[in-house]
Parts: C-alpha cells; structure tokens; sequence
C-alpha cells in the first residue's frame, strides 16, 4: 500500500511503532522494520546520548530497513541531555525522528539540517496545526483512546482524526485504539495516511518486555485501563493495578492539593521493575483501550501480514457493496 507516509519514511505498509519506555529497544524496531512498518528506538530509554549511539548501531546491525527514534519531551525533575540526544540521532544517521510531549522548536533546525524527517505525536488539533506551522514533515494524532499521555482535551479519534483531516496540510498517522486492519481502513477513510499502534506491539513475540506483561495486555479488556495524574494536569491512561488504585485513592484524598512527590513512589522510575522484571504492580505504566482488542502475541510480521490482508480484505469488501 502505497500513502503520503510510506513514500516519506521510505517504508513498505503504512504502520508505526510509536516510542515507548523500555519497550522501544533496538529488538522491537529492527523486528517492526523488517516486517515492513516503521520501528522506533525510545530515546530517553538509554541513559545517556553514548547509550542511545549503541541502541541505534545495535539496531542497524538488526535490520536494514528504515527506524526511527522517538524524542519525548515531558515535565521532568532534571532535564535529559536533549542536544546529545540530537547528535547521536544525527551521527547515528537515523533519517526518522518522532518528537512527543511538548513542542519540539528547540531541536527542530539541527533535524532538519540533517535531512531528518520529523513526526511530531500530539493530541489535538491545535497542536497539530502548531507543529505544522513549525516545519514538522507529519504529525500523529493521539486520540483519548491512546495508551500514555492523552492530553487533557479528552477527543476521541472518531472526532480528532476528521477534524484534523479538515484542518491539517501535511499527512498525518492515526494513533490511539489502532489494533489491526479494521484500524487502519477507518484511519484511511478519516483522512490519515497510516496508523500508529503502541499497546498492540508490546504483545508480540520480539517486544523485549517480560512475558507478564505481554500477558497483563492479552487478560485486559477495554475497560481496564485508568487515567491517573490527571489533577496535575499530566494525565496518563494506564493498565490498573494496585498500584493503581494507591495512587488513585490518593489523588481523590488530595484532591487540589496533590503533589508530583505524593504519588512518586507509584510513578517514577518503575518502568525496570514492570517491563524487564515483569513485576506488574510495581507502579502505573501506560497501556491503551485497545487491549480490550489484543488476543494472541504473534511475530511482528504476522501482525503487519494479517493487518494488511485483512484492510485489503475490507476494501474489496466495500467495493463489492458499491458495485451491487
Ligand atoms: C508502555 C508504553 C510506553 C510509552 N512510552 C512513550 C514514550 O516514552 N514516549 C512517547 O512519545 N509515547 C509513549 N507511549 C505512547 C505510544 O507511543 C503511542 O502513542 C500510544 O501507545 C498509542 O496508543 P495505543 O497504545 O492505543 O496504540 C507509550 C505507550 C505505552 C503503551
């Protein structure tokens, strides 16, 4: 298939691997890349540029097909070594970079100096129109439905993505609920020209996360997942747990009150324990709706396979109606 992404990232089928913490390591990019998506390595996963330049050359080693790297931007206590980041990216020859979480100006003229195609993830369409106005070559849009951060908009995609078809120049990506080739024909039909999944690669045979948590996301249904931190304006969508519901109970406890150090212990620097170490109520880690939509763990290749046969499948489909 054949889209405004695929020809800009150089890639086969219109499928993303959108950054996710500990998840997106040079095993689970090389093995979306190879089956023909676009696979992304999480930058602020590896602890310093150095590690990021070994992440990127370990991924090269994997695959030969085009990856990404993701750039997130989020409220931090000691702001991550950015412009090294940038420079491994860039040394590194990675032509594809996913910026997230806040607006990405700051990096944007060494990117693009370098030939670098930028994909900036937000989740409305103000947003969307920002990072188009700045230079960035498409935008993902992330509907409430997302696994991460939301934004405190609360838009479902059924809305954002033809609202930001009316308003938006550049091509966009759908991202948020999107689990197979169902997805993707409705992201077409909205006016996107591919899809972006999270949640749904981690339950995959080569996503690098211990198999609890492949497991947590095949026991899930859609109505397991919470939104926590939304009282400071940091709302997340996580798979619950009782962790979870600490945090919650504290947030409802606190209430205007609430401090980032009230619920630390349930947030920060949990992702090693959960994804490695498969400690699943360690602390709340991002999951989306779209587990509800999750029931084997296939290869990435039979994911993509099965996602492209099946939006073919429905596009023959509505021909037939047409035809009738
Ligand atoms: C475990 C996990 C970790 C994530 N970490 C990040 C991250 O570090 N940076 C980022 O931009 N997005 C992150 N995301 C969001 C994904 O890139 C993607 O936008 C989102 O998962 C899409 O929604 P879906 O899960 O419904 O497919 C994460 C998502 C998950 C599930």
């Amino acid at each position: 298939m054949k889209t405004a992404i695929t020809e800009m990232f150089g890639i086969e089928h219109p499928i993303i691997q959108g950054g996710m913490h500990f998840v997106g390591l040079a095993e689970m990019a090389a093995a979306v890349s190879n089956a023909g998506g676009l696979g992304i390595i999480t930058g602020l996963t590896q602890k310093t540029p150095g590690d990021l330049a070994n992440e990127i050359a370990r991924c090269r080693d994997m695959t030969d097909r085009p990856f990404g790297v993701n750039l997130t931007f989020l409220p931090m206590v000691n702001a991550p070594d950015y412009p090294g980041y940038v420079r491994a990216i860039i040394k590194g020859g990675v032509k594809v970079v996913e910026t997230a979480g806040n607006n990405p100006q700051a990096v944007l003229p060494y990117l693009k100096d370098a030939g670098i195609r930028v994909i900036h993830k937000c989740t409305s369409v103000r947003h969307a129109l920002k990072a188009q106005s700045i230079g960035c070559d498409a935008v993902s849009v992330d509907g409430f439905e997302c696994g991460g951060h939301p934004g405190e908009d609360d838009v479902p995609n059924f809305i954002l993505l033809p609202r930001a078809a009316d308003e938006l120049e550049i091509p966009f990506v759908s991202s948020g609920g999107m689990a197979d080739g169902r997805s993707l024909v409705a992201s077409l039909a909205f006016g996107a020209a591919g899809m972006n999944m999270g949640t749904r690669f981690i339950a995959t045979r080569e996503a690098p996360v211990h198999d609890n948590v492949k497991q947590a996301i095949l026991a899930a249904s859609e109505l397991d997942t919470r939104l926590v931190m939304r009282p400071l304006r940091n709302t997340e969508r996580v798979l619950n747990n009782a962790a979870v519901e600490r945090l919650l109970e504290k947030e409802q406890e606190l209430g205007a009150d609430l401090k980032f150090e009230d619920i630390i212990e349930e947030v920060a620097g949990v992702y090693p324990s959960i994804m490695r170490e498969g400690e699943m109520d360690r602390g709340a880690w991002s999951c989306g709706m779209v587990a509800g939509l999750v029931y084997d763990i296939p290869t990435c290749q039979e994911l993509i396979d099965r996602i492209m046969r099946q939006a073919s499948e429905i596009i023959d489909r509505m021909d037939a109606l047409r035809a009738a």
